[in-house]
């Protein structure tokens, strides 16, 4: 478990974010081509539709300039830019580079890929590189799994979707928001869940099901450790959006009640990097957030990678 050292400078959130493809695919959509059924995918995911399109770079300038017009600052002002993805656009160069021209920011950027996990790894980073001085990060979290989703596997094309969120976060006096964080990866996990370059993925659904709730509460507890709060001094869970049973299953053992949950996979499904900001950013956006809530977030993804975060949210 690692503590944010004491006196470090933190950070908050100024403005957000999001972007999702105006093409919308429901589960009715999908039957035309695979044998599958509306009923299977609501009960076995909770999954209703997803949003297609886009490329990786296209969403995160969409997601991005939002956040920084909410945030009311001059791009010029931004010292860094923390893209995570686990599907960019090329090889060479890092998406971030596009998404940096796009725009209109003059400063380091760089990919994180961490898979699912990935957001969550980018906000923790980004407070890393406050406490090194720098004042204003955009961290983007976007992924276009669609482009390497074999749409004739009925174990994948079900799950996966394209999307984007971001946040400005903004240097402050005091400690911030960020109370406890945790990272997590078990590379010895990595065939579960895969995509040789320039192919599609593969997955061992049941197992990665099975390992996801256990890594997810694992990362939880040591974040809420880390934070110094239980698990009912909770007023927000965002887990990562890949399937309704993981989420109950995790909040289970969380011992938090769904009722605390953001859960947006019904819209989305399964968008990666985007899926934590996505949920978020709807249920702060929906009035479900006040000043001085805490808030979880927890995500696991390929690799096996798993990762959460306690924020003690400020409107102002
Ligand atoms: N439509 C209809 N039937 C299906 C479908 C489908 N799309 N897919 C599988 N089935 C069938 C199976 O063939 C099986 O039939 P059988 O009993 O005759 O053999 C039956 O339904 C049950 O299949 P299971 O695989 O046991 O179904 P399960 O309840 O485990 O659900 C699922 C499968 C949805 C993939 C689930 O295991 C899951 O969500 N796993 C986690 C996946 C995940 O989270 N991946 C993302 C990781 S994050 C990242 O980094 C991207």
């Amino acid at each position: 478990m690692t503590l944010i050292p004491k006196g470090a400078i933190g950070a908050k959130f100024l403005g957000w974010g999001t972007a999702l493809p105006a093409n919308v695919v429901s589960n009715d959509d999908l039957t035309k081509t695979l044998d599958t059924s509306d009923e299977w995918i609501r009960e076995r995911t909770g999954i209703e539709r997803r949003h297609i399109g886009g490329s990786t770079a296209s969403l995160s300038i969409e997601a991005g300039r939002k956040a920084i017009e909410m945030a009311g600052v001059d791009p010029l002002s931004i010292d860094a830019l923390v893209l995570s993805t686990t599907t960019p656009d090329r090889t060479v160069p890092a998406t971030s580079a596009t998404v940096q021209h796009g725009l209109g920011l003059r400063c380091g950027a760089f990919d994180v890929n961490a898979a699912c996990s990935g957001f969550v790894y980018a906000l923790v980073v980004a407070h890393g590189l406050v406490a090194m001085g720098m004042k204003r990060i955009l961290i983007i979290g976007t992924d276009t799994l669609s482009r390497i989703t074999d749409w004739s596997d009925r174990n994948t094309a079900i799950l996966f979707a394209d999307g984007s969120g971001a946040a400005l976060l903004d240097a402050v006096a005091g400690p911030g928001q960020l109370l406890g964080w945790d990272f997590d990866a078990d590379g010895s996990l990595e065939d579960l869940l895969y995509a040789d370059v320039g192919k599609t993925l593969h997955m061992d659904g049941k197992e990665v099901f099975r390992r996801a709730v256990r890594i997810m509460v694992d990362s939880a507890e040591k974040s809420l450790k880390a934070s110094g709060l239980t698990a009912n001094e909770i007023d927000l869970i965002v887990p990562h959006q890949a399937n309704i049973r993981i989420i109950e299953a995790a909040c289970k053992r969380l011992d938090i009640p769904m009722s605390k949950t953001a859960v947006v996979l019904q819209e989305t499904g399964n968008t990666s990097s985007a899926s934590i900001p996505l949920a978020l950013f709807d249920a702060i956006d929906k009035n479900r957030v006040k000043d001085g809530d805490n808030i979880l977030l927890v995500g696991f993804g390929a690799g096996m990678t798993a990762a959460s975060a306690v924020i003690k949210w400020q409107a102002s």
